[in-house]
């Protein structure tokens, strides 16, 4: 059942490109921005007048919702606000009539969702979902939605359902801005990088020893910190997230910036700092990240674009990705921070599909 693979999470990783392969199935086709999201075809109208769009999620799924901001204001310019579902339901939101509640949520079922869901309900937004889980209790429950089609995911902490969530979110920023803010050309061309993703996490999965060599490396670490910038922010929390759940060791994720506005002062030599250096506008500004990291003798692990020969003049470990636009970065840069993790907690003798004291979906709260 677990296709050969030690654990489901391994395997859940590796699905990534049928995954993204799956989603973008019978909604993309590459030709004129052909684009139907047919859960959302009879809202789309209300959705592209929507005053605002509210995305509620927890956990990893909120990682997901914070992508979506970023993809939804860049691409159809729609103003988006990004809530912890749990934060959301308990703080009497202003939220009416104009607005769009979306909730993202791979089991379908968490407790804190499922009730942002009914008060963005109750006042009288709204409500469209994203789930993994077909006929869950969110996915009943909203008024339209789209399903992830990422499969059943068994290891507590979520791989492939993120990569569904955001390539849905992708796809659901292009259709957004059809007919508004992009033509039909430039959808296009979205579209094709979307339809390169899989082979690309493809040729990421390939480098799984060399990142197994660097967690033999930075396996007894007890800090990390993960840095990223714009679409690669998301990308930090989420990596530090995947450390801590499964191999019980402390980490951070942080906009690169902020790190001037505090962590700095917890860098030295026992402070491994993943920082995501892909090539985008945020470029040089990362390069002098690493700089300030490498002169407190922080120990930097880089993820950058194929062809970079700058970052490896900086520093000496480097995981080389392909080449990818800034907004669907986080498709690809998202990989080697599982597999990072992986490799870390299964070195330290974890069990990465069930850690200690947590649960596949949070039906309580
Ligand atoms: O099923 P959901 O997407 O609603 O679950 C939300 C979180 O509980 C979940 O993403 C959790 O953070 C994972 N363990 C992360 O790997």
């Amino acid at each position: 059942e677990k296709g050969g693979f030690e654990h489901f999470m391994l395997k859940e990783i590796f699905e990534q490109p049928e995954v993204v392969h799956d989603v973008m199935r019978g909604r993309v086709r590459l030709d004129e921005g052909w684009l139907r999201l047919g859960g959302i075809a009879d809202y789309l109208d209300r959705l592209k007048q929507a005053k605002r769009i509210v995305i509620c999620a927890c956990g990893t799924s909120w990682h997901a919702a914070l992508l979506g901001e970023y993809l939804i204001e860049e691409f159809a310019r729609i103003p988006v606000e990004v809530d912890y579902a749990s934060e959301f339901r308990y703080r009497n939101p202003l939220v009416g009539v104009e607005d769009v509640v979306i909730v993202i949520s791979q089991s379908g079922e968490t407790a804190d969702t499922l009730a942002a869901l009914r008060t963005a309900k109750e006042k009288g937004a709204m409500v469209m979902g994203i789930c993994n889980v077909v006929g869950s209790t969110i996915a009943r429950e909203t008024v339209c939605g789209m399903y992830t089609h990422a499969g059943p995911e068994i290891g507590v902490a979520s791989t492939k359902a993120f990569t569904a969530q955001v390539a849905m979110l992708y796809m659901l920023a292009l259709s957004l801005s059809k007919g508004r803010t992009m033509s039909d050309s430039e959808i296009t061309l979205h579209l094709r990088e979307l339809s390169e993703i899989p082979e690309k996490v493809a040729r990421i999965l390939e480098l799984d020893s060399q990142i197994k060599l660097i967690a033999e490396r930075f396996k007894d670490a007890k800090n990390f910190l993960y840095l990223g910038r714009g679409f690669n922010f998301p990308v930090a929390l989420e990596g530090a997230l995947k450390l801590k759940e499964i191999s019980y060791i402390h980490a951070e994720g942080y906009p690169a910036a902020e790190m001037k506005h505090g962590p700095i002062a917890l860098i030295d030599e026992d402070m491994p700092v993943i920082i995501l250096a892909t090539r985008d506008n945020t470029y040089a500004k990362i390069l002098s990240n690493i700089e300030e990291v490498r002169s407190r003798k922080g120990r930097v692990i880089a993820i950058a674009s194929e062809g970079d020969t700058e970052v490896s003049r900086l520093t000496e470990e480097v995981i080389y990705i392909p080449q990818a636009s800034g907004p669907i970065t986080p498709l690809l840069t998202v990989v080697p921070l599982q597999l990072l993790a992986y490799h870390i907690a299964t070195l330290r003798g974890c069990n990465v599909d069930r850690p200690r004291n947590l649960a596949k979906s949070v039906t309580v709260e």
